[in-house]
């Protein structure tokens, strides 16, 4: 079935026009923006939209590079994708003819391996890519893999893909995972739907991003209730019908941009975002001393009255929600250079989501890491202006907070990178004022 595309190792990745930054710091930022859909929300409904032949409409879906590459590679297996207006897309997957989700697709975006438990549960078999580790960590798929053997599939591995076969319906089973994982628990939810019987996931993650895909699926005609904040049960259907939905707003944008008044000494009132879901954010900013509004759909941070170099250290460690989110860390880390004294960090999740603040201390950053989770960030400290690689989606957030605080312009390579994740970045922090702009590698911009 794979023998038309490229093997492994003959795989050559997409050229990725080289862009930077250019951030001129000093500028407290103010003003009113609104966030967009949420990125680990709406690449999940894509995926679970497989799960019927009728048509699924997404709103409020925001417009990055890894909602681009989902659809593309839901095209590339006959899947019907329509964009008919900013921010929707609509999913039609009658005819999917092509069970093959490849390495480009998985070597471009995790998520893709989303595609595991949909696919194997309504065709009964795909031929996966093994999305690998990244740069933040290793990243291993077995508890995806080993929740589809609980359920009955065949899954083999080969040269780096997944073969995996399900011999008549997938069962319902208990699904125990050693720890909690987020798309492991979103996979096996996806192909419990379509699965004979009950299933019970346990741990289930708990972020919202689920509860927001389980509303999705529940119009779907799904049976999928949490029954405890860390179980997910789920009544095998034997067909799921066409849904819309509206994808719910993006806490880590939310989350990046409160920040982002707070490094500055600013003022931003973020429209469309729901405070309930930074919660543990919202707490470690007040701690620092910042003040924060949250309701009515919006989320209001006033850092005016205590800015850069006056905020109060907080210790800080990442977990599964409701826990200090892992993709908030580092704008936060950020955040914890301009507070006076020292700050702890502990990044739980992912093995190596400390190594991007090697880039940081090249802007005067004094961070000291202890082994490849833990850090101690000294504070205040004075940022300066420089060059500097992206490493990922999050870390590229963070160094263009790390340049709106700094002194001069910053120049700041690997744009791609912050494309995956955040809709019209540049955009939103020029609406607040910021000195921002992005050019192609070699370019000087109006700053240079
Ligand atoms: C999701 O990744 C998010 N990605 C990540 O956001 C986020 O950081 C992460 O959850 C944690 O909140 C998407 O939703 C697309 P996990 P996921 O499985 O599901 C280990 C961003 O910036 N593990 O909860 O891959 C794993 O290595 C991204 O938007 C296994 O060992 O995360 C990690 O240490 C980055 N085996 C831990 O569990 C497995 O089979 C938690 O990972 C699965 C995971």
């Amino acid at each position: 079935m794979a023998d038309a595309r490229p093997f492994h190792w003959e795989f050559e990745p997409p050229k990725i026009p080289r862009e930077r930054f250019l951030v001129e710091g000093g500028v407290a930022l103010d003003g009113t923006i609104r966030v967009s859909g949420a990125k680990n929300a709406a690449l999940k409904m894509l995926a679970a939209a497989t799960l019927t032949g009728e048509r699924c409409v997404f709103s409020n879906v925001p417009e990055i590079e890894d909602v681009r590459v989902m659809a593309e590679t839901l095209s590339d297996m006959g899947v019907v994708v329509d964009h008919p207006e900013q921010n929707v897309y609509e999913v039609s997957a009658g005819d999917v003819d092509w069970l093959f989700v490849p390495l480009e697709a998985a070597a471009k975006m995790r998520a893709s391996f989303m595609l595991l438990g949909p696919l194997l549960s309504r065709f009964g078999e795909v031929v996966i890519s093994n999305p690998g580790g990244d740069r933040i960590g290793r990243r291993p798929v077995d508890l995806h893999v080993d929740a589809m053997r609980a359920m009955g599939a065949q899954i083999d591995y080969r040269y780096g893909y997944y073969y995996a076969k399900a011999p008549g319906r997938l069962r319902g089973t208990e699904v125990r995972f050693p720890f909690v994982s987020v798309m492991g628990t979103e996979n096996a939810m996806l192909a419990a739907t379509l699965a004979d019987g009950h299933t019970v996931i346990r741990p289930a993650a708990q972020e919202p991003e689920i509860d927001d895909l389980i509303l999705f699926l529940n119009k779907m005609g799904a049976e999928v209730s949490r029954t405890y904040p860390d179980t997910i049960e789920v009544v095998g259907k034997r067909r799921l019908r066409g849904a819309e939905h509206s994808v719910m707003p993006d806490r880590i944008e939310t989350g990046t941009f409160a920040i982002a008044a707070g490094v500055t000494g600013g003022h931003v009132v973020l429209e469309g975002a729901d405070g309930g879901t930074i919660a543990a954010l919202v707490e470690v900013l007040e701690q620092t001393g910042i003040s924060v509004t949250t309701g009515d759909g919006r989320v209001e941070v006033d850092a005016r009255s205590i800015g850069p170099g006056t905020m109060r250290p907080v210790d800080i460690t990442t977990g599964p929600y409701p826990e200090l989110a892992t993709d908030i860390q580092p704008p936060t880390t950020v955040l914890l250079t301009q507070a006076a004294g020292d700050s702890r960090v502990h990044e739980a999740i992912f093995e190596d989501r400390l190594e991007w603040t090697g880039e940081l201390a090249k802007m005067g950053a004094k961070i000291d890491l202890k082994g490849t989770q833990r850090a101690v960030v000294h504070g205040p400290a004075k940022l300066h202006a420089a060059d500097v690689e992206i490493s990922d989606l999050r870390a590229g957030a963070s160094l263009i907070l790390a340049a709106l605080a700094a002194e001069g312009t910053s120049s700041i390579g690997g744009a791609h990178h912050v494309r995956r994740g955040y809709e019209n970045i540049e955009r939103k922090f020029l609406d607040l004022g910021a000195r921002i702009e992005r050019v192609q590698e070699g370019e000087l911009g109006n700053s240079g």
